[in-house]
């Protein structure tokens, strides 16, 4: 059940979250791929319950599709080339089967950014539809199944800009990725970083209501789902009508019974004031486990990023929060090469890196998006030393994790089974499986029959990459 927010069901009633029109009706099968954040899986799966509420067929693989949607990310240049060259190799693969073309449409933030120009050119694509209007997306791909629109309609063919009434509500029935249930909270971006495409692709910030927020986690609850992941660009900037910011709505959320574990994404770190983390510290369902990126640790460079912290204040959040959230873990996402980083901002940044001890640190290139601040600035940085520099970070970053992971062997955490591992390279032990724990550490584990939800306590024996491997305790 996909609505807009005006529109809510009760999900708590176990009949109506499981009605589904009978499949076979002479619609259209669809395949959705998605690209980019959370923001667009948790998207992608309102798109699939919007189509499925319309009597559509929602297909696995691409070749048996009628109708291909590939949900998109703009956030570096690379993103968006990896659409241009899959919409190639979609209609390729097509032309080698001699299946007939496939219509394809392009969702999410590229659909935002590009608009019309998609319908341009080799790549062209068929339909384009951008983040807040997947409801117009039965009826256009009625029309276009049943090839009523023109292919030169291009007005018809892009339905693009910002409303503030869209709201997606993925089914529960869906998930969960992972144990957790994606809930977007609220969408846009106000901050308006200076590298930034998201506030012009997602528009400014706008909440689902708090009621709406409760009552979809309470259908998630009673269809058995015990963790939420709470997203948005920003999460943590989250206030709906001035009155609850986001302390408010997990401690309302808190509330909830059978639901067990909260965790959120992405926390800015200029909104973990120290009542935010007291309040995080304090509530036993949610997660000890801040993904707040820094961006870089040079004040200098902070600064023409516009991102409104500086490292002492960065470093003082994350001495407050060790005090206040037991066990807290962080993790970031670091730009290398923006316009005008010298050597010496550099090394703040690698400085940056050693001091907080991240559990991960996604680290970037810094690629510069058309129509941003930044994009006024002299892309100065040659590609070659934003190699050198984003290897050097890795190292470091790898050599701060591995003497922190080897500081826990020995010791003994909980965790909760998500599923079967990726690499399955111990079969003589019997099936090995991935826990994870409340503060988004994975363990591996091998042997033994495990239920998906299903908690443990685990001696943790060493470490490979990012994944711990630990033995279930009785
Ligand atoms: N709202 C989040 C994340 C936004 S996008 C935040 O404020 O941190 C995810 C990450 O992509 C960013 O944290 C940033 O590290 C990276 N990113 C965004 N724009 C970029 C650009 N132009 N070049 C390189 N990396 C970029
Ligand atoms: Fe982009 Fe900054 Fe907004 Fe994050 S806070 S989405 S980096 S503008
Ligand atoms: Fe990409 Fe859009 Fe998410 S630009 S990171 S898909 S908000």
């Amino acid at each position: 059940m996909a609505t807009f927010q005006g529109d809510l069901p009760d999900l708590t009633q176990p009949d109506l979250a499981q009605t589904k029109p009978p499949k076979g009706n002479g619609l259209a099968s669809v395949y959705i791929e998605t690209y980019g954040c959370q923001m667009n899986v948790y998207d992608s799966q309102a798109i699939n319950g919007l189509l499925e509420d319309a009597g559509f067929d929602i297909v696995q693989h691409d070749l048996e599709a009628d109708v291909i949607l590939l949900n998109t990310c703009s956030v570096r240049d690379l993103a968006e080339h990896k659409i241009f060259s899959r919409v190639g190799d979609l209609r390729h693969r097509r032309t080698k089967t001699e299946l007939p073309q496939p219509v394809i449409g392009v969702c999410g933030c590229m659909a935002e950014r590009m608009g019309k120009d998609l319908r341009k050119g080799q790549r062209r694509v068929d339909l384009v539809v951008g983040v807040d209007n997947y409801d117009t997306l039965p009826d256009l791909l009625g029309k276009l199944t049943a090839k009523t629109i023109s292919p030169h309609a291009h007005d018809e063919r892009t339905v693009t800009g910002h409303r503030s009434d869209a709201h997606y509500v993925a089914p529960p029935s869906l998930y969960p990725v992972n144990n957790s249930h994606l809930v977007t909270i609220h969408k846009g971006c106000d901050y308006k970083c200076t590298y930034c495409i998201v506030p012009y692709t997602r528009g400014p910030q706008s909440e689902k209501s708090p009621e709406a927020i409760v009552a979809e986690i309470a259908g998630i609850v009673a269809g058995g789902g015990t963790e939420v992941t709470l997203l948005g660009q920003n999460v943590t900037a989250y206030n709906w009508q001035q009155d609850m910011d986001f302390a408010k709505l997990i401690e309302e959320v808190a509330e909830i019974d059978g639901l067990e574990r909260i965790r959120f994404l992405t926390g800015h770190p200029t909104d973990m004031h120290p009542h935010l983390m007291d309040t995080i510290g304090r509530l036993d369902k949610v997660c000890p486990w801040l993904h707040v990126p820094v961006q870089s640790g040079s004040d200098r460079v902070l600064r023409r990023m516009k991102r409104l912290y500086n490292s002492t204040g960065y470093l003082e959040m994350v001495e407050y929060a060790h005090k206040v959230i037991p066990d807290v873990t962080f993790s970031t996402d670091f730009i290398v090469g923006f316009p005008g980083e010298t050597e010496a901002d550099f090394q703040d940044t690698l400085e940056m890196a050693r001091k907080v001890k991240y559990d991960q640190a996604f680290c970037f290139k810094y690629s510069e998006r058309p129509g941003v601040p930044a994009a006024k600035l002299d892309d100065d940085v040659p590609d070659e030393e934003k190699k050198r520099r984003l290897a050097e970070l890795l190292a470091v970053q790898e050599e701060t994790w591995n003497a922190a992971a080897t500081a826990c062997v020995g010791q003994v955490w909980t965790g909760v089974v998500e599923g079967p591992a990726r690499h399955q390279d111990q079969r003589d032990k019997g099936p090995s499986w991935r826990l994870r724990t409340a503060n988004n550490r994975k363990i591996i584990v091998h042997g033994g029959d495990f239920e998906v939800g299903a908690e443990f306590t685990a001696r943790i024996n060493g470490y490979k990459n990012t994944s711990f491997l630990g033995e279930i305790q009785d």
